[in-house]
């Protein structure tokens, strides 16, 4: 036995990890197959020491006790000097024994924890060891009944039973040393838990709340369902975005007027680098900040001549490449017009095909004077407002 270096704990945890799991049916023993990228035993040696301080004597099969100290000692951390492993017997009950004659001299309360309880949270060891110190001399976690529970004979119904009166145990099942000590020098049967074999050699147990996860992985879906609650959550679906555009262009210019990816003969053009169609450019503002790629002057600023003389088509198939490269969907855009001239009614729906077509999206176009204020109002030129909607793939 070795002699720790820290103050000896007032608390032993043994964890009975000896089993094969016939029930699981897996190419390992049960505590060394893996939920994750971690093994059962594992999982359960991360809520042991996350728990009360505590010598932690860990039962193997005799062929595993290097693996298993390897395991403790990843679990352990600053606890490793506090681990102990030793081999298991044929039955859980040998296990417990072995372990048992394994706790330290000085220790006072022993609790007896299933490594098939991978996903026991340290709570329960705590509300274990607190009732323990306040003077219990057995203390059993338990969850209450769920189900309708029937007593039955073959497979006829005897009777219903109170499930009121019925608890499920769980472990970790915690014990003043000398009691568990005595009931297990004088064990006459074999019982599944220590509880039971406290209380034939006539101990007392009292109870404390158990967990929902520290339930026992015994079967393939015991495991399956240990894998799902340790399985990262799924990212939140990713949300639409919105991006707003704006432009403003004064009339004269030279030609005739293209706005809204139309030409309108007749029509006094407008000042601009390109064509100056403040439809289009509030469009491409507002999808490429919807998408988080900067704004017009990004990607089409006066360092790129070919868009000197460019029509709205041009600039909005390139700004459907780039968001589209940048992972992103165009929804829909809805683009309002304020000027006195031109006139959009008859030519609304023109304006609409040309920008959607060219956009890959429906593009929505209003138009609106505003009262004779301001230099739309004026007629000194155009403002356009834009909103756009893009979807994250
Ligand atoms: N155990 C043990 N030594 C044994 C039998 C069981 O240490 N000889 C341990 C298991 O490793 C497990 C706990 O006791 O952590 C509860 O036992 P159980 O769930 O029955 O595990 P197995 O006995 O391994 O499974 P099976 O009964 O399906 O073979
Ligand atoms: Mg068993």
């Amino acid at each position: 036995m070795t002699t720790p270096l820290i103050p000896v704990p007032r608390v032993a945890i043994i964890v009975v990890a000896a089993g094969s799991g016939v029930r699981l049916g897996a190419d390992a023993p049960k505590a060394f197959v893996g939920i994750d990228a971690h093994t059962v035993l594992r999982h359960a040696l991360e809520g042991v020491f996350a728990g009360p301080a505590a010598q932690v004597v860990i039962v193997a099969p005799t062929e595993r006790t290097g693996d298993a100290l390897t395991e403790a000692h990843e679990a352990a951390g600053r606890r490793r000097d506090l681990v102990t492993v030793v081999a298991g017997g044929a039955t859980r009950q040998e296990s417990v024994a072995a372990g048992l004659s394994a706790v330290w001299p000085d220790v006072e309360f022993v609790l007896v924890h299933d490594a098939a309880r991978a996903l026991t949270p340290a709570s329960v060891f705590t509300r274990v060891v607190e009732a323990l110190e306040a003077g219990q001399d057995a203390v059993l976690p338990v969850l209450p009944v769920i189900d309708t529970i029937k007593r039955v004979s073959g497979d006829a119904v005897v009777e219903p039973v109170d499930r009121a009166e019925l608890a499920a145990a769980q472990t970790p099942q915690g014990f003043r040393r000398r009691m568990l000590d005595h009931a297990y020098a004088s064990a006459a049967a074999d019982h599944t838990d220590d509880a039971a074999l406290v209380q034939a050699a006539g101990g007392h147990i009292a109870t404390v709340r158990g967990d929902e996860r520290a339930f026992k992985i015994t079967t393939a879906a015991d495991l399956e369902r240990a894998r799902l609650l340790l399985a990262p959550a799924a990212p939140a679906a990713a949300l639409p975005r919105v991006g707003v555009g704006t432009d403003v262009h004064a009339f004269g210019g030279e030609g005739t007027l293209w706005l809204a990816g139309l030409e309108w003969p007749g029509e006094q053009a407008l000042h601009g680098h390109s064509d100056g169609d403040a439809v289009a450019h509030a469009i491409v503002d507002a999808v490429l900040a919807a998408a988080g790629l900067g704004d017009i002057g990004t990607h089409f600023g006066t360092d790129r001549p070919e868009f000197a003389g460019a029509h709205a088509p041009a600039f909005l198939a390139h700004t459907r490449t780039l968001v589209e490269a940048a992972g992103f969907a165009i929804g829909n855009v809805s683009v309002q017009v304020q000027a006195n001239r031109p006139r959009f009614a008859s030519r609304r729906g023109e304006a609409e095909t040309v920008l959607s077509a060219a956009l890959g999206a429906p593009v929505a176009v209003s138009a609106t004077t505003t009262d004779g204020l301001g230099f739309t109002g004026t007629g000194e030129g155009v403002a356009a407002y834009a909103v756009a909607l893009v979807v994250p793939r």
